[in-house]
């Protein structure tokens, strides 16, 4: 098959992150007879600096013409003072609305190798953590409008988290349908004893409920469900919420399986063309010292090839090279065992190493 990826490496660890994923997607379309070719996308702080705007039109256009989006991350503390509709952060906004990507599919899976990375008790990761965050992308607070008056010689700011029935619903049947798939126990969350449009999320979820009677169905309110994703994550299966619920947990849910660089992420709408990305940011701190995870990147291209590109033994191929590189205990160092004798038997290696090595696992088959 031919593949055209748009590929955004962006800021900080972006470039280096992306880089070891295109090497594994290379390798990939080699062993399978597949061609992949790759359209560069400036995005993020980057694209600032080259063109004075986070998301020059002709950048999402080369997006909305490819088969599927590959994006490391954007920002970086040297974009912090520019004003908000200029951030970095407001390309990633705006490619986001631009695809139309309002699903955003975040994983948070245990791997057996790391389970001694959890900041959780043993006790509870034993129990299992395997759950889906399904989070709205594409509206709430993050596109309400945003303001800052003047009012009684002190400044007040404003953000509109506004929510309709259709675009609740949409993301509610992804939910459902996720369900479907998996254990089939959904969980609503929202604000519903404080906010109108938690009460809508929550009305809709339920008329929806009645044409998928073989999912479960509960509701728990975001700051209950903050406690519960550390007190006892295996109740959880998939989790569907609005866009600021589903930022903030899925950060919190990253964490307890070990550590964020892990976690990729998917984000679709009508089409097939969809966005992934890694949930971690761009990590300016370490960013060129070849220290950084590329995992979370590289799981990113094997969900692209699974749920955009209908390839599901390329994508399982990419996995089980991951897991057999971790199982050789190998380690970027975000996942080092903090326990020295566990990291004895552990070998810390940077992110070009972690890629060679993903990828002569993935040559072994
Ligand atoms: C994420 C990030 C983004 C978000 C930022 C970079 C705008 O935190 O993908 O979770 O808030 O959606
Ligand atoms: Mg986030």
């Amino acid at each position: 098959m031919n593949k055209n990826i748009a590929v955004i490496r962006g800021d900080g660890i972006g470039p280096e992150i992306v880089n070891q994923a295109l090497l594994v997607l290379n390798a990939v379309a080699d062993m399978y007879g597949h061609t992949f070719t790759y359209d560069d996308v400036d995005m993020g702080g980057c694209a600032i600096d080259k063109w004075g705007d986070p998301l020059p039109q002709a950048m999402l256009d080369k997006c909305l013409a490819s088969d599927s989006v590959l994006l490391g991350a954007v920002g970086g503390n040297k974009w912090n003072d520019v004003p908000g509709p200029m951030r970095p952060e407001k390309g990633l906004l705006r490619l986001r609305v631009g695809m139309g990507v309002y699903s955003n599919n975040r994983p948070a899976k245990i791997w057996k190798q790391l389970a001694s990375a959890s900041p959780l008790k043993q006790s509870i990761v034993d129990k299992g953590i395997d759950f889906i965050i399904v989070r709205e992308l594409i509206g709430g607070i993050y596109f309400g409008e945003h303001k800052t008056d003047e009012i009684d010689g002190q400044k007040v700011a404003t953000d509109i988290l506004a929510y309709s029935e259709e675009e609740i619903e949409r993301i509610g049947r992804i939910g459902f349908e996720t369900a479907r798939k998996r254990r089939k126990q959904l969980c609503s969350v929202e604000k519903s004893n404080v906010l109108d449009s938690s009460r809508l999320w929550k009305a809709v979820m339920h008329r929806l409920a009645a044409e998928y009677p073989d999912v479960e169905l509960t509701d728990m309110l975001v700051d209950n469900c903050a406690m519960q994703i550390v007190k006892n994550p295996a109740q959880f299966d998939v989790i569907v919420t609005e866009n600021m619920f589903g930022d903030i947990l899925s950060d919190e849910a990253s964490m307890i399986t070990g550590s964020i660089g892990m976690i990729p992420s998917s984000s679709l709408g009508k089409t097939s063309c969809g966005l992934y990305e890694p949930i971690h940011g761009s990590a300016p701190d370490i960013a060129g010292m070849d220290v950084a995870n590329p995992i979370g990147t590289i799981l990113s291209a094997a969900m692209m090839l699974r749920y955009s590109f209908d390839m599901a033994d390329e994508a399982d191929c990419i996995e089980n090279a991951i897991s057999a590189v971790l199982d050789d205990g190998y380690r970027s160092a975000d996942i080092m065992p903090s326990d020295p004798t566990e990291a004895a038997v552990c070998k810390k290696v940077g992110c070009t190493e972690m890629g060679k090595l993903i990828i002569e696992h993935l040559r072994k088959g």
